[in-house]
């Protein structure tokens, strides 16, 4: 054959049936979602674009989410572009289905999150998070939480000296995630950080673990091998490398770096955004905010720092933290992929093979759920009322809820009896945020409070 006959025809010729083929199969997939979706009906989808205004994470998007939850069954399909869906869980019974199963994430919506976590627990399946789940569970026992009072209490000193000083309203995300990053740090290697010193000192605390966790795994284990026990208190890392199976098999170097990164990036940025919007809303509602402030007080008495025992006292700051959550849920969305079919209790079946999300956003904030559920009201969370479970999931529920839930309450009761005992906080009315879910839940242009010594 000549050379010209090959690149001019046979070569095309090729090309343009493979092409064929691939969109032959994008067609496919597509009329096989419709077919196995007929029975959840859904807002229309733009036949390019999909639902794109339900996916952009904007505010309205999910607000649109909420109206869509009575208008569709409890769950629709919404069409990322022309050939891929996601099937959208907003009412607790379809929610509550979905996740009591342990189907594995949906690679599609966690891409994001590998290069940062690698294969941590939060993006694992099957029988490995099974196992990494039972050996990680003892890292959260409550003697262990305990001891992490005092670095939250130090880390939040820190960022409290800060707004001593300031004169001009703080942007307190970043603030706040300086001091979740420092905690976290300090919780996983006792690493004394000082990220909240210098910016500079952030970028390279996140260094320290991509690059460093190896050697800091290694030392550590020669350190174990060398000290007596009981010399000093256990920290993440120790927990880490003393966890055993019951065959007496512990984790490889690999995986505990794996888990390092999870607990750093999973455990920060929700803790940073929870307390954010919590402490946002408490300058929004003054009288919250002093209720808060004289429960502080009462609880603190004429001791110098809240103890253990001081945390379960704090009715009114659970209280206000939790409608916060309710609010603005750091996690907006959770999402899973099909391996079975599942059945719903209203006799639909979601296939095997797609991939199904629950929006804690929309659960949060259904109005046939909750009593005027668009108004901050943190009194719906003392004496039990509205708490149930099946509708109010910030940290989700189910066997692959949040492992951190104690740590990260511990860490937003300190943070918040701190800073009203000490601040009062303040709205900027000209500069309100705009919240945006990016992942967690932050706003575009960061969040400013007055911040005012008492
Ligand atoms: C207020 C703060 C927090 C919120 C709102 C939150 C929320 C959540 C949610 C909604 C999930 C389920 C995710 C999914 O199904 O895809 C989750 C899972 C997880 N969280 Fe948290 N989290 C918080 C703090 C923490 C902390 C402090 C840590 C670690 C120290 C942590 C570690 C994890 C891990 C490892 C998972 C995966 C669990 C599994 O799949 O078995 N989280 N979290």
């Amino acid at each position: 054959m000549e050379i010209t006959t090959l690149i001019f025809t046979v070569i095309p010729s090729l090309a343009l049936i493979i092409v064929a083929i691939q969109v032959i199969q994008l067609f496919s997939r597509r009329y096989r979602f419709i077919r196995l979706l007929e029975s959840f009906p859904g807002p229309t989808p733009h036949w390019w674009f999909g639902n794109s205004d339900q996916t952009s994470g904007d505010f309205d998007s999910l607000l649109q989410s909420v109206k869509y939850a009575n208008d569709y069954a409890g769950m629709f399909p919404v069409w990322a572009g022309p050939f891929d869906v996601m099937l959208l869980s907003v009412h607790p019974t379809t929610a509550k289905t979905i996740l009591a199963g342990t189907d594995p994430k949906d690679e599609f919506s966690y891409a994001l999150l590998g290069p940062w976590m690698g294969e941590g627990l939060l993006l694992q399946s099957g029988q490995k998070w099974e196992r990494t789940r039972r050996l990680l569970t003892p890292a959260f026992h409550t003697e262990i939480l305990k001891t992490y009072m005092k670095v939250f209490d130090s880390a939040i000193g820190e960022m409290m000296s800060k707004w001593k000083r300031a004169n001009e309203p703080v942007e307190i995300f970043h603030h706040v995630s300086l001091m979740t990053m420092d905690s976290m740090l300090k919780s996983l290697f006792s690493h004394d950080s000082q990220c909240q010193k210098e910016s500079k000192k952030f970028k390279a605390a996140c260094e320290t673990i991509h690059s460093y966790s190896r050697r800091i795994i290694h030392e550590r284990r020669l350190k174990m091998a060398s000290e007596k026990q009981g010399e000093r208190e256990l920290d993440f890392l120790d927990i880490l490398l003393l966890a055993r199976d019951s065959d007496g098999e512990g984790l490889q170097d690999q995986e505990i770096q794996d888990e390092v990164d999870t607990f750093m990036f999973a455990g920060h940025d929700s803790t940073a955004s929870s307390l954010s919007w919590c402490l946002y809303n408490l300058a929004a509602h003054p009288e919250s905010q002093e209720a808060c402030r004289e429960e502080a007080k009462d609880i603190l008495g004429s001791k110098e720092k809240f103890e253990w025992d001081d945390l379960r006292k704090m009715d009114m700051i659970w209280a206000c933290i939790q409608e916060s959550m309710r609010l603005y849920p750091a996690v907006t969305n959770v999402s899973r992929f099909t391996e079975r079919e599942i059945a719903l209790p209203d006799g639909r079946v979601v296939p095997k093979g797609i991939r199904v999300g629950v929006s804690l956003f929309a659960l949060h904030r259904n109005p046939e759920l909750w009593n005027d559920p668009d108004t901050y009201d943190p009194h719906r969370f003392l004496d039990g009322n509205e708490t149930s479970g099946t509708l109010y999931m910030p940290f989700s529920v189910g066997p692959r809820n949040c492992i951190g839930k104690s740590f990260a309450q511990t860490q937003l009761k300190t943070a918040v009896a701190n800073i009203v005992l000490k601040f009062k906080l303040e709205t900027i009315p000209e500069r309100p945020p705009k919240p945006e879910s990016t992942l967690i839940l932050r706003s575009k242009d960061g969040v400013y409070l007055n911040v005012t010594t008492l």
